[in-house]
């Protein structure tokens, strides 16, 4: 029987609450993955003693013992699942900031204005996670400026890790493209209009017909290379906010596969690149009208953003820009703790796991586990080996506070990392 045989008649037996009869399934499958997956199933269900019999199970086996990756992944699980807040596995997945240099002075960035870039103390810590990494993302400033940048994905591809980077794209060129598609990275091209003097106006120091040629260049290597995948990313603000339906098109037009709208974060209250009422009305309109287009296939493109589509949604007024990528709005999220905060009594899931899979190294060495945490700081004077960050004070508080359900002073209701295991706990 194959693995998609016992993980449906798993699921039936979750569903009907026979884990009994579930349990004694798993001892007689052969098939490790087969179990490894219903492991997962039972974890993201908080169904945490069953999850961890199976994973010791695993452990206890020869099958991955050689294979440090394989090994690491169920270890990670099986620590999950009995809840440890110091642990032996190592992170699954990484996003690094390699430094805040940047060739432009796009109008709405803070990063730029941060004068860093990672150590050789950092640069080895992530060379000694590699081996453990399911995906990795590389973001700066400008990746591309960083000298050592070529050493790290060559250094990466070394075992199998997805890589995605983030790039303002200008500095692409046919061999940097080469080493892109032939290690299959994920790249994301930061485009904020389609249109040369707004873009001009928005990215500062780029000019629109370079970027043009670039991408004439990326399309034709996606022409020889069709499973080449590269994204759009778009912050919506004051000047672009009516520019969405052109902003489609224009990535359909160059091959990108999906266009992600990210909400602008403003360092001031009264900063004119903030939509107004009017225009953030007009963002979500056009957001939720081609969202569906793309969920029905009309459009050949993925619509993605964390601006709330909600019908109910709340307008920015004011925020703190922490992190330029993700960070969502906590304006509303004090409502949204506090249905975390509902939900603390009696329930003992874990509302986010990110703080024992991910570890984000962020300018300035602060370290967080997605765009909407809180960084904490650590003391890499204090930091030889890997270890001494990812068990460090600040993180094993965090697991802490998580597995005590307790995070919300620092952790936003919105956070999308807690996307398949705070999904249900935060209801
Ligand atoms: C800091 S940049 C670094 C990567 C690269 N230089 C680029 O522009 O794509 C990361 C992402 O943050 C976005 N960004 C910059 N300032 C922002 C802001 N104030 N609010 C939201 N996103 C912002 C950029 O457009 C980009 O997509
Ligand atoms: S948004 Fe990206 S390209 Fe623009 S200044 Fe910031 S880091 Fe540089
Ligand atoms: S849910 Fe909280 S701890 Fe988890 S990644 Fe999001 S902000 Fe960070």
């Amino acid at each position: 029987m194959d693995s998609v045989h016992y993980i449906e008649k798993a699921k039936q037996l979750i569903n009907k609450k026979k884990l009994k009869e579930l349990e004694d399934m798993v001892l007689k499958i052969s098939d490790k993955n087969a179990i490894f997956e219903i492991g997962i199933i039972l974890r993201e269900l908080g169904k945490y003693k069953e999850a961890a019999k199976i994973f010791q199970q695993i452990l206890d086996g020869d099958f991955f013992k050689n294979n440090k990756f394989l090994y690491n992944k169920v270890l990670n699980e099986y620590e999950i699942s009995t809840k440890k807040s110091v642990l032996k596995s190592k992170p699954t997945r990484m996003h690094v900031v390699v430094t805040t240099d940047c060739n432009l002075k796009c109008i709405m960035c803070r990063v730029r204005k941060e004068t860093y870039t990672m150590d050789d103390k950092v640069f080895n810590i992530i060379v000694e996670n590699l081996p453990f990494l399911e995906n990795i993302m590389w973001q700066g400033g400008e990746v591309l400026i960083y000298d050592r940048f070529y050493e790290l994905i060559k250094l990466a591809a070394n075992y199998h890790i997805r890589q995605t980077f983030l790039t303002n794209g200008l500095l692409l060129d046919k061999k940097t493209l080469e080493v892109i598609v032939n290690n299959d990275m994920i790249m994301i091209i930061s485009i904020d209009s389609p249109e040369k003097e707004v873009y001009e106006k928005i990215r500062a120091g780029a000019k629109f017909d370079k970027l043009l040629e670039v991408l004439k260049q990326v399309y034709e290597c996606k022409q020889k290379k069709p499973d080449f995948n590269y994204s759009m990313a778009v912050v919506m603000m004051s000047l672009n906010y009516n520019q969405i339906e052109k902003m489609i098109n224009f990535a359909i037009l160059y091959g990108f596969s999906s266009v992600y709208f990210q909400k602008y974060m403003a360092d001031l209250s009264d900063d004119v690149l903030t939509p107004n009422e009017e225009q953030q009305k007009c963002i979500v309109e056009q957001l939720k009208y081609f969202q569906k287009k793309s969920e029905n296939n009309e459009i050949p493109i993925r619509i993605a953003t964390n601006i709330s589509l909600a019908d109910n949604y709340d307008i920015q007024k004011t925020d703190t820009q922490k992190c330029d990528i993700q960070k969502n709005a906590e304006i509303i999220g004090d409502k949204k703790k506090n249905n975390v905060a509902f939900n603390k009594s009696g329930n003992d899931r874990l509302f986010c796991v990110a703080p024992w899979k991910t570890l984000f190294l962020d300018y300035n060495h602060t370290i967080r586990f997605s765009c909407y945490c809180e960084p904490a700081d650590i003391d890499m004077s204090q930091c030889q080996r890997n270890d001494d960050v990812w068990n460090s004070t600040a993180i094993v508080r965090y697991r802490k506070s998580i597995i005590n359900n307790n995070l919300y002073s620092c952790c936003s209701g919105l956070c999308k990392n807690a996307g398949d295991d705070g999904k249900e706990v935060r209801k």
